[in-house]
């Protein structure tokens, strides 16, 4: 048989293939998108399998260099005192891009999840969503760049942290699109806050995790506004309190543990 099974030899197609190919003629047929009828519930599953195991386990690896200036990296001139407040703020902000990671993981994983009440798989969601945690792995990078700088460890509570955010986020991606999308307004413009109130904490001299924290900020607010314009539902007021309150129970164990 050739390589590219010509009518001399065609190649031998198991009931999978066939299956997924009459699908794709099918979608063709009916100009629909391919999205919506192709068996990809499996490969989103291993998708988020492997973003987990890589967030919670292998070193990150951003495609933005790090807005720290290299003869700012050591910041010899911090005292010790300094230099552990900076380890547990940003030992807290690198929680919380663990837990970006995780929300929006299982958001896309439920995007593209057929629902028991027809919905449909929203890829165009799914790949929106995709493409901000991907800007979220460069501050999962650089959080983690900066603890090694302090000399300062990331939480131990990390697949904890994980596991809560990934099923948050499960739950609002699985309500449906325009509360996902508000789910993530609302995560984006807390987290900004709480990155604006760390410019304000931060010591003045640790310029190195102030110009990763703004850097961050700016983005927050972008994946804000952007999710916004996509559709997000404003959510109800008592539900921005529990994530409120999620958020400050998290900050306060990460800062320490
Ligand atoms: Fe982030
Ligand atoms: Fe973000």
């Amino acid at each position: 048989m050739d390589r590219t099974g010509s009518r001399d030899s065609p190649p031998r197609r198991s009931a999978q293939e066939t299956t997924g190919v009459d699908m794709l003629r099918q979608s063709v047929r009916r100009n629909e998108p391919i999205s919506h009828t192709m068996p990809n519930h499996t490969d989103a599953l291993l998708n988020a399998v492997d973003s987990a195991l890589r967030t919670l386990f292998v070193p990150p690896r951003g495609t933005r260099e790090c807005p720290t200036l290299p003869e700012q990296a050591s910041d010899p001139a911090l005292a010790p005192e300094e230099s552990q407040l900076s380890g547990a703020l940003m030992r807290v902000n690198h929680v919380g891009e663990v837990c970006a990671q995780a929300l929006y993981t299982s958001q896309a994983l439920a995007a593209r999840w057929t629902g028991r009440n027809g919905a449909r798989p929203n890829e165009a969601l799914a790949l929106q969503l995709e493409a901000a945690g991907r800007e979220e792995t460069d501050h999962l990078a650089w959080t983690q760049a900066r603890l090694d700088e302090l000399g300062a460890r990331p939480s131990l509570l990390n697949p904890l942290w994980y596991a809560g955010a990934f099923g948050l986020g499960l739950l609002a991606g699985r309500v449906g699109p325009g509360v996902s999308l508000g789910f993530v307004v609302e995560t984006e413009r807390q987290v900004e806050a709480h990155l604006a109130s760390h410019m304000d904490r931060l010591p003045a001299k640790d310029q190195a995790s102030r110009a990763i924290v703004a850097q961050m900020k700016d983005d927050e607010a972008r994946h804000a506004r952007e999710a916004q314009q996509a559709g997000a539902v404003e959510l109800p007021i008592p539900v921005k309190g529990l994530m409120r309150l999620a958020a400050k129970i998290m900050t306060t164990v990460a800062h320490r543990i």
